[in-house]
């Protein structure tokens, strides 16, 4: 059989927020591709049903805890050959809803809980010569599409990602970013219940006329821990259905006349 450099078999993955809607299909994605996965999140239950070879569980909010438990996990299993910081929270949808609480919890569980995380992994990855990182960040870091504190946590964790690429790309380590667009997850379930037909909104939006499945963005994050990655380090890559490629809706609505 010819190895695929686009397959990642023997290879242990480290996924945060593994029980949520793109960390399930983060999970599911990395096992067709061969890797041991090992799910991080709040609690055991999130983890329920899906095919683990290992958990950590803190809350990202604190990270404190987060790093003691991340550090605890190194010790007694090792670095993971890659990881996928993907938990995220946000509920402040605009200006008028943030104000320093809000801003500093956003910050925390977004940026500087995702940054206590992967930091001793990156330390770790250092020392041995190689790993890969790739965050889940949000089409949110590169124009403003509502939530600012979230925004501006996941703006963070670009520069973040581009300084491990830029330093610790010496030592064999790689870090990239994903930043999706709308996804149906449970992260919509708050919005929905509120409107029911928001979701009709959402589409004209959308040069492919629909969202990105969990899976598609699943499937980059994929991409980049594998050897078909080997060169591509510091990047960012929309997975959005064309959102970030320009405003159909000024096309349509101003030079169509639709
Ligand atoms: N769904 C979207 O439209 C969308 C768009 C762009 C980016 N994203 C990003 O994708 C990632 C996954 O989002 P999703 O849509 O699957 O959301 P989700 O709500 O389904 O899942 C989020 C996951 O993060 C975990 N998490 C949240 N707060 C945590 C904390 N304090 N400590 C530990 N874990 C915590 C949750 O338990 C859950 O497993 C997030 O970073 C989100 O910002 C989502």
């Amino acid at each position: 059989m010819t190895s695929s450099p686009f397959r990642l078999d023997g290879k242990t993955v480290l996924i945060s927020g593994a029980g949520g809607g793109i960390g399930r299909s983060l999970v599911a994605s990395f096992r067709a591709a061969g890797a041991a996965v090992i799910g991080a999140d709040r609690e055991a239950g999130m983890l329920d049903g899906l095919d683990l070879a290992g958990q950590v569980l803190f809350d990202q909010a604190d990270p404190k805890a987060t790093r003691a438990s991340i550090e605890r996990h190194l010790a007694a299993f090792g670095v993971p050959d890659a990881v996928v910081s993907n938990a995220g929270f946000s509920r402040a949808e605009h200006l008028g809803q943030v104000d320093d609480d809000v801003w500093a919890s956003e910050l925390a569980i977004n940026l500087n809980g995702a940054y206590a995380m992967t930091d001793p992994i990156v330390a770790a990855m250092a020392e041995r010569g190689a790993g890969s990182l790739v965050f889940i960040s949000s089409v949110n870091a590169i124009a403003h599409y509502g939530n600012p504190a979230y925004s501006a946590a996941k703006a963070g964790l670009v520069a973040y990602a581009k300084a491990i690429a830029v330093e610790r790309g010496g030592e064999g380590v790689r870090a990239n970013v994903v930043c999706p667009g709308s996804v149906r997850t449970p992260a919509w379930d708050h919005r929905l219940a509120a409107d029911p037909t928001l979701l009709d909104n959402v589409l004209p939006h959308y040069p492919l006329g629909r969202m990105v499945s969990p899976t598609e963005v699943a499937n980059a994050a994929v991409f980049f821990c594998s050897d078909a990655a080997s060169g591509i380090t510091g990047t960012v890559l929309p997975v959005d259905a064309g959102l970030t490629a320009g405003n159909l809706r000024f096309v349509d609505e101003v030079l169509r006349g639709k």
